[in-house]
């Protein structure tokens, strides 16, 4: 079953915290001149219309990056930022850039990226948006098979965004099952896993399983736009990341707080925390 579009959600604040964090990573790994490698196992199209009906359906939006983008902001969002900014030079929020165009935009000569999107109609999209580009390598295929597969990559440094759509109770499961293989094929790869607050007790039980695996260095960064709820609907986003750089945990608990401020000032909430630490 895929049934999910990310277009009805592009540039949310789900969005705007896991890309955030990702290009703080990218960044870390650019200290090294050494090369690395960004591999997303469920990329989307790339790039997304705003000014889609679905975006404009949803709004989603203009809760999420419609509230940061020309504020000013600390220096660390600059390359997240100009992700953006690239995407819309005429100052008007139009296009939202998708984890594959976050990352595109700090690649350097002598780093890749490997993408995997299984939708029909959303692969050719993403195809497109990356058509002849020589550093970029895209398949139709599972993420996770296509990840077992490319573990360890010859660079033995990089990114691992594993950022599925949560539709079906397994992919829970799916996750940690992924990060227990990928982690013995590949122990010092950085792996950052998304996840969405839905039932808060899914993504307590995907923690516990993951402490389980024996794995140190796990930090969990979240924000919330509204408490916890036994209703529908999406309160609070975070990533799980194994392996951060140092200077990630520091980073977001100084841009965390003021996310909450621009984006659920009054019933906003954050936290960084180590799952497992060093
Ligand atoms: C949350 S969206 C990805 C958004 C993207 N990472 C971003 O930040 O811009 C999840 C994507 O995973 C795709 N997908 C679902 N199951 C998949 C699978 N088993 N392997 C690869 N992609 C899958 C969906 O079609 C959807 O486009």
């Amino acid at each position: 079953m895929l049934s999910y579009r990310h277009s009805f959600h592009a540039g949310n604040h789900a969005d705007v915290v896991k890309h955030i964090v990702q290009s703080l990573i990218l960044d870390a790994l650019k200290q090294k001149d050494k090369p690395f490698v960004y591999h997303d196992t469920h990329s989307g199209v790339g790039r997304y219309d705003l000014t889609h009906e679905w975006s404009e359906k949803t709004g989603e939006y203009k809760q999420g990056i419609a509230k940061i983008w020309q504020h000013s902001m600390p220096q660390e969002l600059d390359s997240y930022l100009n992700a953006i900014q690239v995407l819309n030079q005429d100052n008007a929020l139009r296009y939202y850039p998708g984890s594959p165009r976050v990352a595109r935009a700090q690649l350097r000569k002598q780093d890749r990226m490997i993408l995997t999107e299984l939708h029909p109609s959303d692969y050719p999209l993403l195809q497109q948006e990356f058509h002849r580009d020589r550093q970029v390598s895209i398949y139709q295929e599972d993420g996770f098979a296509r990840l077992k597969a490319s573990l360890p990559p010859k660079e033995r440094r990089g990114l691992v965004l594993i950022d599925p759509p949560y539709e079906l109770a397994h992919e829970y499961r799916d996750v940690v099952r992924a990060i227990a293989q990928s982690y013995k094929r590949w122990a010092t790869g950085i792996y950052a896993i998304w996840y969405p607050v839905v039932n808060r007790y899914d993504i307590d039980d995907m923690l516990e399983a993951l402490k389980g695996l024996g794995i140190n260095k796990i930090l969990q960064i979240e924000l919330g736009v509204s408490p916890d709820t036994n209703e529908r609907g999406m309160t609070a986003s975070g990533m799980i990341v194994i392996n951060p750089p140092w200077k990630l945990e520091s980073q977001m608990q100084a841009i965390l707080p003021l996310l909450k401020q621009e984006i659920a000032p009054a019933t906003g909430h954050f936290k960084v925390e180590w799952v497992v630490p060093e």
